[in-house]
């Protein structure tokens, strides 16, 4: 043989070789009926009898389902990404009143384990310590349902790209180009009809393509997303393909009827024929059933009737409730005061979390969707005002940030108010700080708890349509949910007091020690109170000390004097709650120590804004030099014996138990005398 052919030989062989090695992966599932054996599920996954991928289904939940083999997206470690296409069908079916959990991702991971991807806003596929991590070796698209600004969502209706991250490389609002054409049509994630997506990769040119559409719909020709990605630098030799969805506070099921995916070729179409139906959202009454019943229970009903509207009328005086005509455009925020009573098993006092000075808060569960709800009864004699107060309950309502407490409705009976808000499990601030029994709450946890509510309280104040002032900034108002994310609750609620509804309140509102100086003398509720309330929050944190603690040596009752005192000294970390044990961050113990005092500067204009506090505890920007800012000319010094002296002649002990109750979830610990106690302190003449 001459050298020619040998090596024609060896060459032809070495094709072969290739040919054969090459896994052209290719498979398609019209339902999962058959399936079970092909799937790997972990979390609440589960394929339901009809034949339903069903991710979730409920509140705070993850699922997640991964194609058991793995797959050969690239041939050597060095080689380039194969191409692959791949296309599914999903519906997402919304619980509670049209608000749906964070939705579903299509992935490509590494593994087939994300458990240690905690985070449900991270849609089960990261959590906030992996996430943007090179090494993540990871590729999704994200159908998200909702709108989180930190993790730059557009709105709580897109699809993105995701590489590492779940900030998308690129990303769109839900919907797809007609029929060949260039006209875009909005839909939405969570209609709960089904749609079917299309994801595409073309490895030569680098193109990952995402194309959306209405089930039965022709796959549109301009897809809604594509990115140039070099995959081939993401993707391991061998990847899992699966699907991941978490639901978060909002109840919701995510299903996926059908998949199809090839490697090096186009996905194989579903047939949509044979695909199992989403379950409907309401089940419709049976026609026949009901004309039966009719013709049979006419004669039962009169019957029926009269014992009936004796049980109705006592039924009603229990559940009654007051419906004005004004309030229809307020529907889907009402709640029936029956379900509420269901909810918290008749209002029983084992269920009730705290008392506080706008009322009692129950817990309970939905009966309809099992969600868990606080029930805040907040009582009310005058109906004057209520309609501008509902107005501003439904559009507070609207608010929607994961370091916000959600507030679902409300209902209104004659006398009293109840509103209702996501359950918070891990109750509220001021309890894991100060109460000593349990482990101490450590520094990691809370200065996460500290940056989400600087992040809610600055969307409160800029990034919402309107600008909202929460007036009650506090330990006791912020609670924790589920992953001991700080959320601030009670927002605008303080409004109630301007309403004038409570007459033994004036108009200031909010917690001695928290209050701005300038509040007092101008009465008005400011960005800057707000900004001021949080500096002592921030004190507090840190401190692990109320704002005000008379029991304390005389220097050191008034918590900002002291660090005040400290930081002048050089002695600021001495300030640290001693429960920490010294365990912790020097630098972010400074600086939030700093952060406080900063923002519970005198004079408004010093202080900072929520943005800058933002960038300051992201460590984007370093606040600037205390000394600079506060005080030279003995300005604070002054002031600061202004507030001593108002402590020391208004009667501390209408300022001290009250102000800072042990309170449960949610709420204020104003109580009637603390109104009083203000404005006492108020006619004493206080500040400048
Ligand atoms: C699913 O698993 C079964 C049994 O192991 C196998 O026969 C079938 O080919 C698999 N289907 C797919 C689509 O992988
Ligand atoms: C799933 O959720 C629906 C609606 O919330 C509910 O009717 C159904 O019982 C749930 N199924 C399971 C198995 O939890
Ligand atoms: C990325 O993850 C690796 C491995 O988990 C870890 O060692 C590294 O510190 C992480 N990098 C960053 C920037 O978090
Ligand atoms: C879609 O496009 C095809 C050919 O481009 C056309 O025949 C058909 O009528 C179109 N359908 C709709 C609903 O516009
Ligand atoms: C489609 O949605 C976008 C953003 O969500 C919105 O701005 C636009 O008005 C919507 N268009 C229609 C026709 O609803
Ligand atoms: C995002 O996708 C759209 C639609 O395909 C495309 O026009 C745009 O260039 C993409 N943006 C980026 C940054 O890739
Ligand atoms: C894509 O990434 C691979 C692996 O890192 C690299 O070898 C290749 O040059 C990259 N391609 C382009 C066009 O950058
Ligand atoms: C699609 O499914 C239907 C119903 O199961 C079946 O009758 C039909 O033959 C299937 N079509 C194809 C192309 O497989």
């Amino acid at each position: 043989m001459d050298p020619i052919t040998v090596w024609r030989a060896l060459l032809l062989l070495f094709l072969l070789l290739e040919l054969a090695s090459s896994d052209d992966s290719d498979f398609v599932f019209n339902g999962f009926s058959r399936a079970r054996g092909n799937l790997s599920m972990d979390g609440m996954a589960e394929i339901t009898l009809d034949g339903l991928l069903r991710l979730t289904n409920g509140t705070n939940l993850k699922g997640q389902a991964f194609y058991s083999a793995p797959l050969q997206f690239k041939k050597s470690p060095a080689g380039r990404a194969s191409s692959f296409s791949s296309t599914f069908v999903f519906g997402i079916l919304a619980g509670y009143s049209q608000l749906s959990g964070n939705g579903i991702a299509f992935v490509i991971s590494p593994s087939k384990d994300l458990r240690r991807n905690f985070g449900y806003q991270y849609l089960g596929i990261l959590s906030p310590s992996t996430d943007g991590n090179s090494t993540n070796h990871l590729v999704a698209v994200e159908l998200d349902t909702i709108y989180n600004p930190d993790l730059a969502d557009i709105n709580d209706n897109h699809v993105g790209i995701d590489v590492n991250s779940v900030v998308s490389i690129n990303s769109s609002a839900a919907g797809y180009f007609a029929n060949g054409t260039d006209i875009f049509k909005n839909l939405s994630l969570i209609s709960g009809d089904p749609m079917q997506v299309w994801i595409d990769f073309d490895g030569t040119e680098m193109q990952l393509k995402v194309t959306l559409s209405p089930l039965g719909v022709i796959k549109p020709l301009i897809p809604l997303l594509s990115s140039t990605v070099n995959l081939s630098e993401i993707f391991l030799e061998e990847m899992f393909v699966g699907f991941s969805s978490s639901t978060g506070s909002f109840s919701s099921s995510h299903y996926i009827l059908g998949w199809s995916f090839k490697m090096n070729g186009e996905a194989r179409p579903l047939n949509i024929s044979s695909l199992p139906s989403l379950p409907s959202r309401k089940t419709r009454h049976n026609r026949l059933a009901l004309a039966l019943s009719l013709s049979l229970g006419i004669a039962l009903l009169l019957l029926l009737a009269i014992s009936a509207g004796l049980f109705v009328l006592a039924r009603k005086i229990r559940y009654s409730e007051l419906l004005e005509d004004w309030e229809e455009e307020y529907g889907p925020q009402r709640f029936s005061y029956k379900d509420l009573y269901d909810a918290t098993r008749g209002f029983k006092e084992a269920e009730l979390l705290g008392v506080g000075g706008f009322g009692r808060v129950y817990r309970g569960a939905l009966s309809s969707s099992g969600m868990e709800i606080a029930v805040k009864k907040v009582s009310h004699e005058s109906r004057q005002g209520m309609k501008e107060f509902i107005a501003e309950i439904a559009s507070i309502g609207r608010l929607r940030h994961r370091n916000l407490v959600q507030l679902r409705g409300y209902c209104r009976r004659k006398g009293e108010l109840l509103l209702v808000y996501d359950y918070m499990p891990n109750g509220s601030l001021d309890k894991l700080i100060f109460d000593q029994r349990r482990p101490t709450f450590d520094w990691k946890q809370r200065f996460h708890v500290l940056r989400g509510v600087a992040s809610g309280l600055l969307y409160l104040h800029e990034e919402w349509e309107k600008i909202v002032i929460h007036r009650d900034v506090k330990a006791s108002n912020v609670l924790l949910d589920g992953e001991l994310n700080g959320r601030l609750g009670d927002f605008g609620l303080a409004r109630l007091y301007d309403h004038g509804n409570y007459p033994m309140t004036t108009h200031v509102v909010g917690t001695v020690g928290y209050l701005a100086p300038e509040l007092t003398r101008t009465g008005r509720s400011t960005k800057q109170a707000d900004v001021y309330a949080f500096g002592a929050l921030l004190l507090e944190t840190a401190c692990g000390r109320r704002p005000i603690e008379q029991e304390a040596p005389e220097e050191e009752v008034l918590l900002l004097g002291w660090v005040l005192k400290n930081w002048r000294k050089g002695t600021i970390l001495d300030c640290a709650d001693p429960k920490l044990e010294g365990k912790y961050e020097g630098k972010e113990m400074e600086l939030v120590l700093q952060l406080g005092l900063l923002c519970s500067h005198p004079l408004p204009p010093n202080r900072p804004n929520m943005r800058q506090v933002m960038r300051y505890l992201d460590g984007d920007a370093s606040p600037p030099e205390l000394s600079s800012i506060y005080l030279d000319g003995g300005v604070l010094e002054a002031l600061q014996n202004e507030i001593f002296h108002r402590i020391n002649t208004s009667s501390l002990s209408s300022i001290s138990a009250d102000a800072f109750p042990l309170s449960g979830p949610g709420f204020h610990s104003l109580k009637p005398g603390d109104g009083s106690s203000t404005s006492k302190s108020r006619e004493r003449g206080m500040i400048v």
